[in-house]
């Protein structure tokens, strides 16, 4: 058996790879276009390992996922791929309809064709698992309750509306075409490997470099955190264990405010890495123009989850916050490397002018 698993060089995808082939012996086929946010650097522990295999590629390439479909026969599909950051969704829209809703449609086609031609059992035993956000519900009121799996979607940003977008479409797929569709719509995740233009590493990156810590609008914005291997070992569960024509929402039960992960990071860096003056980190905070059409707070039931499949996150805020910034601390190449010309030009574009 094998497992096709979509947009694994990214943040998410790397770390469930590397936390799947640590658990199981199943081998698992990574199929990523490496966009800037693709990182084979990442996944640099299983070269040679005869488990797992990389395709550099589109999720929306039908002749080549229909052959890897085909040369590999997987018993699972899991979709990661996709545009994945807001602030860029703001500035160019494009790229995350190409992948986030056009891919995604040809990726739907090619596991659909796939799967029909499966004799009964392997139909049956089949799973395809889309990965999404609580992004897809927009913005909850300050008291209002989290968001469970029947809340309305109103996606309020080109990202969160291209992912809702693909979510309708798995779904239409498993209405339709009787495909055997998982979903699950996660929380803000955190952790290894996660590209330093969302919020918790940029912070990081910032901080060690002497440069201001960029808050939005208040910094009151309210995120619902979890550790990334939560969100593997959630996923596993729902691929395992999940009702085909299910959604599961994943979340930490951990609300918290940007300023206060801010002001977390900053006390963790001045117990483990002072600055030479003695100040504190919390002293580079800044002010900066809010991101347009920025949502209030997002906050997750999970109690669906828990409850049907016993999972539950393993991580509280503070251990894996306490993992995440040793990570970076302990991993300055890594870091180094994806700073790269690109990087700094998304810098001067997303915040010379706020
Ligand atoms: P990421 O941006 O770090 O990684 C995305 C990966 O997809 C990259 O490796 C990239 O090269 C690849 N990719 C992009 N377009 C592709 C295409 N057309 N074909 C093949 N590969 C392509 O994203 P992430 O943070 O790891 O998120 C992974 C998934 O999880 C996304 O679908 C995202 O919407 C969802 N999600 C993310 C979070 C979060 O907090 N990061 C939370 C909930 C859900
Ligand atoms: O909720 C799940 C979503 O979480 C995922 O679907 C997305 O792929 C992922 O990028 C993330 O989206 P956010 O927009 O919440 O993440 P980001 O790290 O970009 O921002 C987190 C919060 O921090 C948000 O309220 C904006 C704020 N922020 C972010 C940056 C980069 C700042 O205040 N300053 C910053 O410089």
């Amino acid at each position: 058996m094998t497992i096709l698993v979509t947009g694994g060089a990214g943040f998410i995808g790397s770390n469930f790879i590397l936390d799947w082939l640590e658990e199981r012996d199943e081998p698992v086929i990574n199929l990523d276009r490496l966009t800037y946010a693709g990182n084979l650097e990442n996944l640099a522990e299983l070269r040679g390992d005869p488990r797992y295999a990389f395709v550099r590629g589109d999720i929306g390439d039908r002749p080549l996922v229909e052959n890897l479909l085909q040369k590999h026969a997987p018993r699972a599909v899991i979709n990661f791929a996709a545009e994945s950051h807001v602030d860029r969704s703001i500035h160019g829209p494009g790229d995350f309809i190409q992948t986030n809703i056009v891919g995604a449609f040809n990726l739907l086609e090619c596991v659909r064709a796939h799967h029909s031609a499966l004799n009964d059992a392997a139909k049956s035993a089949f799973r395809f698992l889309h990965v999404s956000t609580d992004e897809v519900y927009g913005s909850l009121d300050v008291d209002a309750p989290a968001f469970s799996e029947t809340h309305r979607y109103a996606p309020n940003s080109p990202y969160s509306a291209s992912k809702a977008a693909s979510d309708h479409l798995a779904r239409a797929y498993h209405r339709t075409y009787g495909l055997p569709v998982l979903t699950t719509n996660c929380s803000n995740n955190y952790g290894p490997f996660q590209f330093p233009e969302k919020l918790i590493p940029l912070m990081i990156v910032n901080a060690l470099a002497g440069k201001s810590l960029p808050i939005y609008g208040d910094g009151m914005q309210i995120r619902d955190w979890l550790y990334v291997s939560d969100h593997c070992a959630a996923i596993r569960r729902v691929l395992d264990a999940g009702r085909p024509g299910e959604t599961y929402n994943i979340g930490g039960w951990n609300e918290k405010p940007n300023l206060d992960i801010v002001r977390a990071i900053a006390g963790l860096l001045d117990e483990w890495r002072p600055r030479a003056d003695g100040r504190s980190y919390g002293e580079q905070i800044a002010y900066v123009a809010d991101r347009p059409g920025h949502d209030r707070r997002y906050a997750i039931d999970a109690g669906k989850i828990e409850r049907e499949l016993s999972w539950r996150p393993a991580e509280t805020f503070a251990t894996g916050l306490r993992k995440t910034v040793r990570w970076y601390l302990d991993h300055p190449e890594w870091l180094a490397n994806v700073q790269s010309g690109a990087y700094r030009d998304w810098l001067e574009k997303n915040y010379a002018e706020r």
